[in-house]
């Protein structure tokens, strides 16, 4: 069986992207399962986490697997130990690892060196197991995912360039609004226009809040990620128009709120919008778990499960 890493949400292919949503729906009513038995899965931590260690570890202890999490004091990698030698001893003990870094380049120099299938459970770029569950969100609560308008509001992150790819896989149109400045990298959003053509879906960078209207779903993050700590209190004052809040949502009010969560009530969102009935964010937060399922398996270059 031939490994797949999942470094970026790029790295799938929309047909994979299909398949993979295909068999999270699955999961979703069989979560029992014994394909991992003997199996175990490193979790590797650079930065803080709720949602992606408890996933993860649940989701491959459903599958009959074992984990072990690592935390950022416990290897410090690249300072306790250098990358590589952290990817070639783990890759003689465990069947599987999945990453929080800082720098994208942390993942790929130890996928370089690892013997088996490296994810990606955040690094600064990308978040391709979050975007995956927020595809898996929508595509539940509007039953098709082609031809919708995804907005995308704030940060133009980690989050936002792997939702970028996930939206130009599956011909959703989507609209980052994002001050000047704090756009999404200018090479993540060519290429995904370019991945979006044979789609026909448009991939739009404005700066203008009130393009919010008429949304199909509007999705929002932090404006200051994990490790951009020293830049919050500017990051509040020139994000503010940026705020999801009543006003935006009058604005398009059929659209879901999505958040990848943790989130910050009264900066990028208000306490009244994450709790009105628009808000799916505990749906997407609990679709991870079935989604980094059918990841895990994906990864170990095993066929998807095609059961409905
Ligand atoms: N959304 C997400 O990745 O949450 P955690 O940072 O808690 O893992
Ligand atoms: N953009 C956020 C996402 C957290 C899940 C961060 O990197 O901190």
């Amino acid at each position: 069986m031939k490994r797949r890493d999942v470094l970026s949400f790029a790295d799938f292919s929309a047909d994979a992207v299909n398949a993979l949503l295909a068999e999270s729906l699955w999961r979703k009513k069989h979560p029992l399962t014994e394909e991992f038995a003997g199996r175990f899965l490193a979790l590797i931590f650079e930065k803080p986490s709720l949602r992606t260690r408890v996933s993860f570890e649940v989701a491959i202890h459903e599958m009959g697997g074992g984990c072990v999490v690592l935390r950022p004091d416990e290897i410090q990698m690249g300072k306790r130990e250098a990358t590589k030698d952290v990817a070639r001893y783990l890759s003689r003990n465990v069947s599987i690892a999945a990453l929080r870094v800082f720098a994208q380049e942390t993942l790929e120099e130890f996928a370089a060196h690892a013997t088996i299938p490296v994810i990606n459970a955040l690094s600064d770029t990308e978040h391709p197991c979050q975007a995956l569950a927020d595809l898996l969100t929508i595509l539940e609560h509007r039953k098709k995912l082609a031809g919708l308008h995804l907005v995308y509001m704030g940060d133009g992150n980690n989050v936002c360039h792997s939702l970028l790819y996930a939206a130009a896989l599956t011909g959703m149109h989507m609209t980052v609004i994002c001050p000047r400045g704090y756009e999404p990298e200018a090479a993540v959003v060519r290429s995904a226009q370019t991945l979006a053509k044979p789609r026909r879906a448009a991939i739009a960078i404005s700066t203008n809040p009130a393009d919010v209207k008429g949304a199909d779903a509007i999705y929002t993050d932090v404006w200051a990620s994990m490790g951009q700590e020293s830049e919050a209190a500017a990051r509040r004052k020139i994000f503010a128009p940026y705020q999801v809040n009543a006003k935006r949502l009058a604005a398009a009010p059929e659209a879901l709120v999505l958040h990848c969560l943790p989130a910050h009530r009264g900066e990028e969102i208000t306490d009244d919008v994450v709790e009105s009935p628009q808000s799916v964010v505990f749906d997407q937060a609990e679709n991870r778990r079935h989604a980094q399922k059918a990841v895990l398996r994906y990864a170990c270059g095993l066929p998807p499960i095609r059961k409905r």
